[in-house]
Parts: C-alpha cells; structure tokens; sequence
C-alpha cells in the first residue's frame, strides 16, 4: 500500500494526541538506514523510530548497552533524509541521560541539531524524571519507555514479561502518569501483561504505544527486521511476521552465486 495523497500531511506529535482522541490507532516501527527509512515512510508508517535495537540487529550485539551516542546520531540522520512524512523518534542511547540531567540535555541538543529528528524516546519513570524535565525545557518532544526496558537487562537478568506483581504494576501506571505530567507527548509500553497496558492508555490522554502489550492500547511498534523475517532467530510471542526476506534474500543471492560461477552472468545485454 502506498501512502494516498490526503495523508502526505507530516505527522507531528500534535496529530498523534488527535488520533488517540478520534481513536485512530498508531503505527510505528523501526529503521537504521537510509534505504530502509525510505520504503517504511512510503508505505504509510506513522512513525518511525530510530531504535537502540540497531545495537542488536545493525551491529550484532547481544543487548542495547554498547551502541553509542555518536553511532546513533549517523543512523538517524540516514534515516531522516529519507522520510518526508513519519514522525521520527531517536532512542537515547544507554549512558547518554540516567543520572546526570544537564548531560542528558546536552546529548540531546547534540542528537536534534545534528540529526534533524524530530522527537527522542528515553527509558524509565521516577529514576529519569529530571532529565525529561529538563530535555523538554528546551522545547524538544520526549517520548516515555516503561514496562520491559531493555537498557536495564542487566538487573532484570531476562527479557521476560514484566509487571506481572502487583508492586511492578503499580509502578509503571505511577510512572506512566509522571511521564504525562511532565510533557511526554506519548509512552511506549514493551511486554507487559495486556490488562495492565490497557488501563493505563484508559487512563493517559497521551497516545500508548505497544509492543508486546496486546490490542488495548493506542498503536503498536514492532522492529523492522523482525516483522520483515530478516533477522530469524527472535520469536517471541508478540511478533508478527509479515514476511519472510531472509529467504528470499538466501534464494536470490544464491542464484546470483551460481550465476557467476556458470557464467551465466553477465550475459551480453548485461555488458558494454
Ligand atoms: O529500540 C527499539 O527498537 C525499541 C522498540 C522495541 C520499542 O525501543
């Protein structure tokens, strides 16, 4: 599907609270490159992050700890070139805003100037409330991360699903509230139980985002290579796999090979 005209609109964060209001759900998912950027925004995404996961999935870590601010900042602005109407959120990366909130700041001034993004997403409640307050201070939008927040693996020591208990529960709604109260302009919820998430996009008038987090809430995200079956070896419950280009790609590049290797390529209209 390509995106029709009376949509090519550039969505903001503005338009996002009226799709909540009018109860239009919210698509969004992720890119890292240029190439990729393009095609997701073509086809109608509303909006596209410029997620940590690129850690795992772009650079072959087992968690999202070691990319960088500065690998960040080269995705996003690839990513930005090619998108004329998704919103572009850009993960802060771990390390980057977590108990020094002038800091924060400064990584984020860093991340908008150079990138030319539109918003930033950051992980955690009550712990990072002063660097969202003061990230916003400075007028740039910040999207809120709570349930599984995969910058903190390390002291969950799995990526189950959490706020299962009621403590963890009871938490994250406290949490997402502040996140409202401070000038979020939307949350995302990651693998929680789906009642929880449902009450708490009841309860906030910002948009909430799923993943992992079922139909009740305003909009799902999902990481590109895993709903496009590029990356295989990650299936968990919530994922959909809209397509399977690993094979696809496994079929052409090993004709490709064969092709070479018979000299069947080039052939001579392939030729000068
Ligand atoms: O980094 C990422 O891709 C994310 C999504 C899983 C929401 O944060």
């Amino acid at each position: 599907m390509s995106v029709h005209n009376e949509n090519l609109r550039r969505v903001t964060t503005h338009r996002l609270l009226e799709m909540k209001k009018r109860g239009e759900k919210i698509s969004m998912l992720t890119a890292y490159d240029f190439t990729m950027g393009t095609i997701v925004d073509n086809a109608g995404v509303d909006v596209i992050l410029v997620g940590d996961s690129a850690s795992n999935v772009m650079c072959g870590n087992t968690t999202t700890l070691p990319i960088t601010l500065d690998q960040m900042i080269f995705m996003a602005k690839s990513v930005v070139r090619g998108v004329k109407r998704a919103l572009v959120v850009i993960d802060m990366p771990f390390g980057t805003y977590q108990g020094n909130s002038k800091e924060a700041l400064a990584s984020a001034i860093r991340i908008m100037k150079e990138t030319h993004g539109d918003c930033l997403k950051l992980e955690g409640g009550e712990e990072i409330i002063e660097s969202v307050k003061r990230i916003l201070t400075a007028g740039i939008p910040v999207m809120g991360h709570l349930g599984l927040m995969p910058q903190s693996i390390n002291k969950y020591g799995s990526y189950t699903v959490r706020a299962q208990e009621e403590a963890e529960a009871e938490k994250l709604i406290r949490d997402a509230h502040l996140l409202e109260d401070a000038g979020c302009f939307a949350i995302v919820l990651e693998k929680i139980p789906a009642k929880l998430a449902e009450r708490v996009a009841s309860e906030l008038t910002i948009p909430v985002i799923g993943i992992g987090a079922g139909g009740g809430v305003d909009g799902q995200v999902l990481v590109l290579h895993d709903m496009i079956g590029l990356t295989q070896d990650f299936s968990p419950r919530f994922l959909r796999r809209y397509a399977n280009l690993q094979e696809i790609m496994n079929g052409a590049i090993q004709n490709y090979v064969d092709d070479v290797k018979s000299g069947d390529f080039p052939n001579d209209s392939e030729q000068y």
